[in-house]
């Protein structure tokens, strides 16, 4: 990844409120991460909190995980777009023309922003998968779904970082990988099972890195953000 093709880690922002969002924004520096803002917060603060964080220049990668029509999607796509967010995601599952359409909305403008694509939530095991009448592995599934996002411009895909290197073998140095599942070694785990240290993801192929609590619910979230980007470099 090159020094202007955005920052590595993107702090997510799972606050309920808007107040507590702002207030660790105030506390972290945009030149050296970008956030991301998901379901919970958008839903309550709004696209005000993402003009808020644009505004301060943190690069925002909107996870709203947009799945409907094509004319829907790709009116939800450029709405984000008008935000001025760097990035934001579409579910794979949504198909071809969905896809196409979420593409071709935002190629018609000067500046876009990045558009990458949710394959299998990793939530999901077989047997969820079987539930839903889509028997089959995860993550054979996943990378299927990765070449369809491909296939349809997409810049990128979210993923375990242990999909990571089978999707950088299989889609090459040009298909941005966006993983959460990041834990610092010396960082609890909390919720999360299958994880890497910042430095395996990276080694891994990851291009950016979705990393929550480790920076969010520590007393010191700028020196939590050093000792991660020190672990990367070592
Ligand atoms: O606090 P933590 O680092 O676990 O936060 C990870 C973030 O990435 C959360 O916003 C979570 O919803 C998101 N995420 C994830 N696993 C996925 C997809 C998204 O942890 N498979």
């Amino acid at each position: 990844m090159t020094e202007d093709a955005g920052p590595r880690v993107l702090v997510a922002l799972d606050f309920a409120d808007s107040a507590a969002a702002l207030a660790l924004l105030a506390r972290l520096d945009p030149a050296r991460c970008g956030v991301k803002i998901g379901k919970e917060l958008f839903t309550r603060a709004g696209p005000a909190l993402v003009t808020r964080a644009v505004d301060a220049g943190f690069p925002v990668f909107l996870d709203l995980k947009f799945h409907d029509i094509p004319n829907t999607v790709a009116g939800a796509c450029e709405a984000a777009a008008d935000l001025g967010v760097w990035m934001l995601n579409v579910h794979a599952q949504g198909g071809p023309a969905m896809l196409a359409a979420a593409r071709e909305r935002l190629a018609r403008r000067t500046t876009r922003p990045l558009l990458i694509a949710v394959t299998v939530l990793t939530s999901l095991e077989a047997a969820d998968l079987a539930a839903v009448g889509c028997p089959g592995e995860p993550g054979e599934r996943a990378l299927q779904l990765a070449a369809l996002a491909r296939d349809a411009g997409l810049d990128g895909v979210v993923c375990s970082p242990l999909e990571a290197a089978a999707m950088r073998r299989r889609f090459g140095a040009d298909f941005r990988l966006v993983t959460p599942g990041v834990r610092p070694a010396s960082a609890p785990r909390q919720d999360q099972k299958r994880v890497l240290t910042p430095a395996a993801a990276v080694a891994a192929g990851a291009d950016h890195l979705v990393i929550g609590r480790p920076i969010t619910a520590v007393v010191d979230p700028l020196a939590a953000l050093a000792a991660i980007e020190a672990e990367i470099m070592a």
